[in-house]
């Protein structure tokens, strides 16, 4: 196998997005774009990645940080020849090169593969055909249906425009002729720039032989210039997602509505009901029933767990039958262990519950760790801050916790302890006991009567 390089150009300003955010840094699927191109042209193990950027440039480099990269700054953007000449510096001279687009999100690793076999000696260029072909450089070829050049929509004649074979960006090619054919280029056309596209009739000159693969699947060379662009990528990234899925055997209700934001695993006879929303890093086991309009983000739950609706779980681990929601929240930190319960308007944050334990109703458990088989009644709240620290509330095996408590921290709830509805807690309360701590008397005042509003 030869050596490879792959330029990404991602120096565009993406006026029509109109945004302060440079375009390759929007998001498709909850990744940006380039990152998408970025993926591929690894997966295609190349010695090197060379990336043109320009506008908004210092942003996308500090995303793309930890990989290894090498960013060429394009100041002027002055066309795709000139941004592919800032490279050439860097280019491995025995090396193949192929070019992309960085706002292509779903460029395809098989369409790629198969250019760079074709590399060798040749130019090799990924074609597809549009119904519309307004904008799009034309592949003009000879009677024989060899490629002999491509003219930019702009420099067509009707007669050109009228073809509806058109470049997709991306080509490949060996770097001696790159080189040599971009040191070739020249600004004479209707766009006064140096267009990479006239190295096709370089080549052609060169009796370098120029081959066009035709792509049928135009989302796949699709680039993004506007909003509606983006949203029409994601729709079909989204429904592209589902397929797969249901081809592993998960259950969608609807797979037009499921937003994957990331990666979502599956065991078998997994559930998902409409609306919800996978982010990060998100594993489901078996068995694992997920009801509707649920949020969930890097999470693991384990097999035969079941998320009742419209809860949102953000960095939290759930062990194995577990209940959780309607309408609960797992903040992050929060660890389940097996078959425990959480309720509705739950809030859990930093939380470790143990095996068997309940939160059912209307309470609020952070920074705490909770034993097996405990219960806390409906509305006990942790006071685990001060204002300016954070403190711990421990509550051991088999404790019961009446409801409407707080459990003031630092404090340690002994084991089989039983705390008295309406308590405030501020002490350690002794295992095996019942710790009250309420006001000392209920009292009725005879003849009291509720307030009137005042006349005016
Ligand atoms: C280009 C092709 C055209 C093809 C179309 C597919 C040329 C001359 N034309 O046209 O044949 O049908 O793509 O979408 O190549 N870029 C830079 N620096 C520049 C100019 C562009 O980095 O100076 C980058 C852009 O960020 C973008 C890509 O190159 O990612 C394509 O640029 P764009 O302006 O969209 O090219 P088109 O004129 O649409
Ligand atoms: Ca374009």
């Amino acid at each position: 196998m030869s050596k490879l390089n792959i330029i990404i150009l991602a120096a565009g300003k993406g006026t029509r997005m109109h945004s302060s955010l440079p375009k390759v840094l929007h998001r498709v699927g909850g990744k940006p774009i380039l990152g998408h191109v970025i993926d591929c042209a690894k997966s295609l193990e190349p010695q090197k990645i060379i990336v043109v950027y320009g506008f908004g440039g210092e942003t996308v480099k500090q995303v793309y940080e930890h990989e290894n990269i090498t960013w060429v700054n394009q100041a002027e953007q002055l066309g795709t020849g000139h941004a592919v000449q800032q490279a050439v510096p860097y280019l491995d001279a025995d090396a193949n090169t192929l070019v992309l687009l960085g706002d292509v999100p779903l460029v395809d690793h098989q369409a790629c593969a198969q250019l760079i076999a074709q590399a060798n000696e040749k130019l090799a260029i990924l074609s597809f055909n549009k119904a519309d072909p307004t904008g799009y450089g034309r592949i003009l070829r000879e009677a024989s249906g060899n490629v002999s050049a491509i003219v930019e929509h702009k420099d067509a004649t009707e007669a050109q425009r009228a073809i509806t074979e058109v470049n997709t960006g991306i080509m490949a090619m060996p770097n001696q002729h790159l080189t040599q054919w971009l040191s070739r280029l020249r600004n004479h056309n209707a766009q006064g720039e140096y267009y990479l596209t006239d190295i096709v009739a370089l080549a052609v000159q060169d009796n370098v032989h120029v081959v066009a693969e035709i792509t049928q699947d135009e989302w796949s060379v699709t680039g993004i210039n506007a909003k509606s662009d983006l949203v029409h990528i994601e729709r079909v990234y989204q429904s592209r997602i589902a397929v797969k899925l249901l081809q592993q055997g998960v259950t969608l209700k609807d797979p037009a509505r499921l937003d994957v934001r990331g990666e979502l695993s599956c065991g078998q006879d997994v559930e998902i009901d409409v609306n919800c929303v996978f982010e990060g890093y998100v594993t489901l086991g078996d068995d694992v029933k997920i009801a509707a309009n649920c949020v969930i983000r890097n999470a693991i739950i384990a097999a035969g767990t079941q998320i009742a609706p419209f809860t949102h779980i953000d960095d939290t681990q759930i062990g194995e039958n577990s209940r959780i929601g309607p309408y609960a929240r797992l903040r992050p930190g929060t660890t389940l262990a097996a078959d425990t319960h959480i309720g509705n308007f739950v809030e859990l944050k930093n939380a470790q519950v143990d095996v068997g334990s309940k939160i059912n109703h209307l309470s609020y458990v952070g920074d705490s760790t909770v034993g097996k088989h405990v219960n806390i009644g409906a509305g006990t709240i942790t006071c685990n801050y001060d204002g300016a620290n954070k403190f711990r509330t421990i509550i051991e095996d088999d404790a019961f916790i009446g409801s409407d408590t707080q459990l003031v921290a630092p404090v340690t709830i002994g084991r089989g302890a039983t705390i008295a509805a309406g308590s405030t807690i501020t002490k350690n309360a002794p295992a095996d006991q019942l710790t009250l701590c309420r006001a000392k008397e209920q009292k009725s005042i005879a003849g009291w009567k509720r307030p009137q509003k005042i006349k005016k």
